[in-house]
């Protein structure tokens, strides 16, 4: 049994805060006491230390490399389930019984259309505008459609937006990728499942036939199960941060796109595949970039390698991984930057830099193989994994909204510029 309480000694003061344990994982010392009896803060750049909440959706362990949904592990989810019911059991907490299942699938099958109003919007963007740009715009744009959804206090407004933006976001982001290529736009098909119904709207052209390869449909639905979520990282504190002010659910998942858009984040898998390039452009020398990445005065660093949580092995790299193999033997796409990969996985498994510092393949290393393999241009793998994720932000939004406990986000700060000085009008500057 641990210590119900943590002593703080400070100067003549002793404190004892409580301790707040999880039910696995990490206990917490609470200071929500700290400042009023002590004058003191935290401070913990990058929050390496600090918990932002309570939370029951996802539990990782980023030593024994264990990452689970619900209290479901990754595992048997990639080898058993499907996204949609996920997606279900992400938000809703309970895998879903077989008509729960298809009632959810039915409803967001039947949202899939966007208002025709936001063809234009397309238009609005350069054709080579960032599909993270387009789809972040997007989101928040759908908001303006649906303006009776967006009362945050309401089950039922809830309840549609999240359907809604579980619908509309594949379509979203296909209708980016269809306008940056000139091609017509296709619309979603409801006799088509979730991740074949993407690959249609990507794909497909009115000249011909499209027929999702089985392979492909399962493979990315697997990748979208894999992104779906991940506690408390970068883009997921964002939805919460924002939706802590209030903001509706579509502004609040706007803001996580953007978050995730950064190569230390979500952009990594496209970061991932240029960086592969770049090592085949450059006669395959691997060991060159193995030792760029280690040079402390060259700001490049290995895309795909080091978590802020994993110090061992990423549990969904090491399925993606797999999977990998699969889709290249299924689409016959080249594998030379699969084969670059594991090399050069291989170099930083074994160079001491990497060993010493714990960094290891990440869910985006070969993640963006498998999106190359299927055919999306890698500036559309970071909108793939905004799809993935979107069930986890969605779900982590209504539990902060939900949690008694949650107020808006207002961190301090240890203020370190210079005292107060009176005003100098201007001509006795300088
Ligand atoms: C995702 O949080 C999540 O859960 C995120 C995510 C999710 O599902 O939401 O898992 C998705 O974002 C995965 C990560 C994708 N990002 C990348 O692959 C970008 C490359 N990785 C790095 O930028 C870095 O590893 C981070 C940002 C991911 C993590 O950085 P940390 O844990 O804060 O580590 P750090 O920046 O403090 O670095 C520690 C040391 C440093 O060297 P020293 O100063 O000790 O000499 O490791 C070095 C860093 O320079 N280092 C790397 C490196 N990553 C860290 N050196 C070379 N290549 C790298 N990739």
């Amino acid at each position: 049994m641990t210590d119900r309480t943590a002593t703080l000694r400070y100067g003549q003061r002793e404190l004892a805060l409580p301790i707040v344990n999880g039910t696995a994982g990490d206990d917490a010392i609470d200071i929500a006491s700290l400042r009023q009896e002590t004058g003191l803060i935290t401070l913990d750049a990058g929050y390496g230390n600090t918990g932002a909440c309570t939370s029951a959706i996802t539990f990782l362990d980023g030593e024994a490399g264990v990452l689970r949904y619900r209290g479901y592990p990754i595992e048997q989810l990639a080898e058993s389930s499907s996204f949609l019911e996920v997606a279900y059991l992400l938000i809703n907490g309970e895998l879903p019984t077989r008509e729960q299942l298809d009632d959810f699938t039915a409803n967001v099958t039947h949202h899939t259309l966007i208002h025709e109003e936001m063809r234009r919007f397309f238009d609005s963007f350069p054709y080579d505008a960032h599909p993270m740009a387009v789809l972040a715009a997007g989101t928040v744009g759908l908001s303006t459609f649906y303006q009776d959804s967006h009362d945050i206090f309401s089950p039922a407004a809830v309840e549609i937006t999240s359907m809604r933006l579980l619908a509309k976001l594949p379509t979203l982001a296909a209708w980016a990728y269809k306008k940056a290529i000139g091609q017509p736009y296709v619309y979603p098909r409801n006799d088509l499942g979730y991740a074949p119904n993407l690959l249609h709207m990507m794909f497909a052209v009115p000249a011909e036939e499209y027929q999702v390869h089985p392979d492909v449909a399962q493979a990315l639905d697997l990748l979208l199960i894999l992104h779906a979520d991940h506690e408390q990282n970068c883009s997921t504190s964002t939805v919460r941060m924002v939706g802590s002010s209030h903001a509706n659910l579509y502004a609040s998942i706007s803001a996580g796109i953007s978050a995730l858009w950064g190569p230390l984040h979500g952009g990594a898998n496209e970061a991932v595949i240029s960086t592969l390039e770049r090592i085949v452009a450059d006669g395959g020398n691997v060991r060159k970039y193995v030792d760029k990445a280690k040079d402390p005065n060259d700001p490049f660093r290995l895309p795909g390698f080091g978590h802020r949580v994993y110090k061992n092995f990423d549990p969904r790299a090491r399925i993606i991984k797999a999977a990998a193999d699969r889709v290249l033997a299924a689409t016959g796409a080249d594998d030379q930057l699969f084969e670059i990969a594991q090399r050069l996985e291989e170099v930083a498994a074994n160079d001491e830099y990497f060993v010493k510092r714990k960094l290891y393949a990440n869910v985006d290393f070969y993640s963006g193989l498998i999106y190359r393999a299927i055919g999306f241009p890698k500036h559309m793998f970071t909108n793939c994994f905004a799809i993935g994720r979107l069930p986890g932000w969605i779900a982590q939004w209504k539990e902060m909204m939900d949690a008694p406990e949650t107020k808006i986000g207002r961190p301090r700060q240890v203020y370190v510029g210079v005292p107060e000085r009176a005003y100098v009008p201007i001509d006795e500057r300088g």
